[in-house]
């Protein structure tokens, strides 16, 4: 052994010995909240919070045989702060676990960052294809989606209801980018082509001028992914400039995912696709509303059960280790395989720890998104060169 490898082996005995006698002492598990608490996508951080905290209140205050203590950072869905901001939960605070974001740039950062430093990470909603494609990993773990799975199954549906010509638009980041994507593959599949792809910047708001071009081109349907306040007004400033009755407006879920109440009447009659929906008929479902609109009076969402699902994957591979975060390899086979009891219905996780699910077609019915059939049965993400 020379001298360097004998410096390393000391040190990974070092952490071992301190993780070991952190737990010994019974030490709390310290859990990083990295979400957006302001901005377009405020209410969705939030939603994620309540439904992680609704699983761990279940678990009576404990994953994996320990207390939890929470750090939290705003991450404000800006990718230029999100190398910073995480690393304020790594390295200041220490965390044993990062549960974070909404935005995929920012999700980027995080799972670089959970990369370099090894350091367990559970995405609980941003879609970025990557994070559970060349970036996964046995500490990477994603409880909701990727932004191809909900753009593929929209794409499904609108060329089998026969439509042929579509324009697109939505924000210019990954998210948008790749749902666009996604559902491009299945429409032009289907059928169907996509003459023009309009885009803003996020998170903007000033629909108007691309409003105006999509009523010159007069196409048979329009595909948007927006979400949160941007998904509020695009609905309103869709229906103001009379374009829905004229041009059906489809989405991935998320359009119209914890929206309604904001919406009104701009929202009713549309169809989206997405892996949850406010009309499933299974008992988790029933309990997990029940629950959920109990702690916070309020009706829970798509991102509300997302957290949830976070938590349950942290409970899941944590039991599984005894709550010692670093064994990795061992928390990786116990939810590796792992059926996930979630209230969007049972989901496994694939290789690449992105879930495998069934993806509802929803209609807007007054103040909720009816689930009126199935857009895609157990779609997984396609692989995408995870080498792990
Ligand atoms: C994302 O940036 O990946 C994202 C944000 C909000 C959503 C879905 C995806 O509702």
């Amino acid at each position: 052994m020379n001298a360097r490898t004998s410096l390393t082996a000391l040190a990974a005995a070092a952490a071992l010995l301190a993780s070991a006698s952190a737990m010994a002492q019974g030490a709390k598990l310290k859990v990083g909240l990295m979400l957006p608490y302001t901005g377009t996508y405020a209410a969705l951080g939030v939603a994620i919070e309540n439904g992680f905290r609704l699983y761990l209140a279940e678990q009576g205050g404990k994953i994996g045989g320990r207390e939890v203590e929470f750090s939290k950072v705003d991450d404000e869905s800006d990718p230029a702060k999100a190398t910073e901001n995480v690393n304020k939960l790594i390295k200041r605070d220490g965390v044993d676990v990062l549960i974070g974001t909404v935005h995929s740039g920012v999700a980027m950062a995080m799972a670089k960052a959970a990369k370099d430093n090894n350091v367990l990470l559970i995405v609980p909603n941003a879609g970025a294809d990557a994070v559970t494609g060349p970036m996964c990993g046995n500490n990477i773990y994603r409880s909701s989606f990727s932004n191809w799975q909900p753009g593929y199954a929209t794409g499904e549906v609108m060329a089998k209801k026969g439509i042929k010509k579509a324009v697109t638009i939505t924000w210019k980041y990954a998210a948008g980018d790749e749902s666009v994507k996604g559902f491009k593959e299945a429409f032009e599949k289907g059928g169907g082509s996509v003459v023009k792809e309009l885009t803003l910047p996020f998170p903007n708001v000033e629909f108007q001028a691309l409003l105006t071009e999509i009523a010159a081109i007069k196409p048979d349907a329009v595909y948007t992914f927006f979400a949160g306040g941007g998904a509020v007004k695009f609905v309103k400033d869709y229906d103001a400039a009379g374009l829905k009755k004229s041009i059906p407006l489809y989405g991935s879920g998320f359009l119209t995912d914890g929206t309604l109440e904001a919406q009104g009447a701009s929202a009713d009659g549309l169809f989206t696709a997405l892996h949850y929906g406010d009309s499933l008929d299974n008992a988790k479902d029933k309990s997990f509303r029940l629950a959920y609109a109990k702690t916070y009076k309020l009706q829970p969402d798509v991102y509300a059960v997302q957290g949830y699902d976070a938590a349950q994957i942290l409970g899941i591979g944590l039991n599984a280790v005894k709550g010692d975060v670093s064994k990795k390899a061992e928390f990786a086979a116990a939810v590796e395989k792992a059926k996930i009891d979630s209230p969007r219905g049972a989901f496994t996780l694939s290789k690449a720890h992105n879930p495998v699910q069934d993806m509802y077609l929803r209609q807007v019915v007054g103040k909720e998104n009816k689930v009126v059939g199935i857009a895609s049965k157990s779609l997984a993400d396609p692989a995408r060169g995870c080498k792990s």
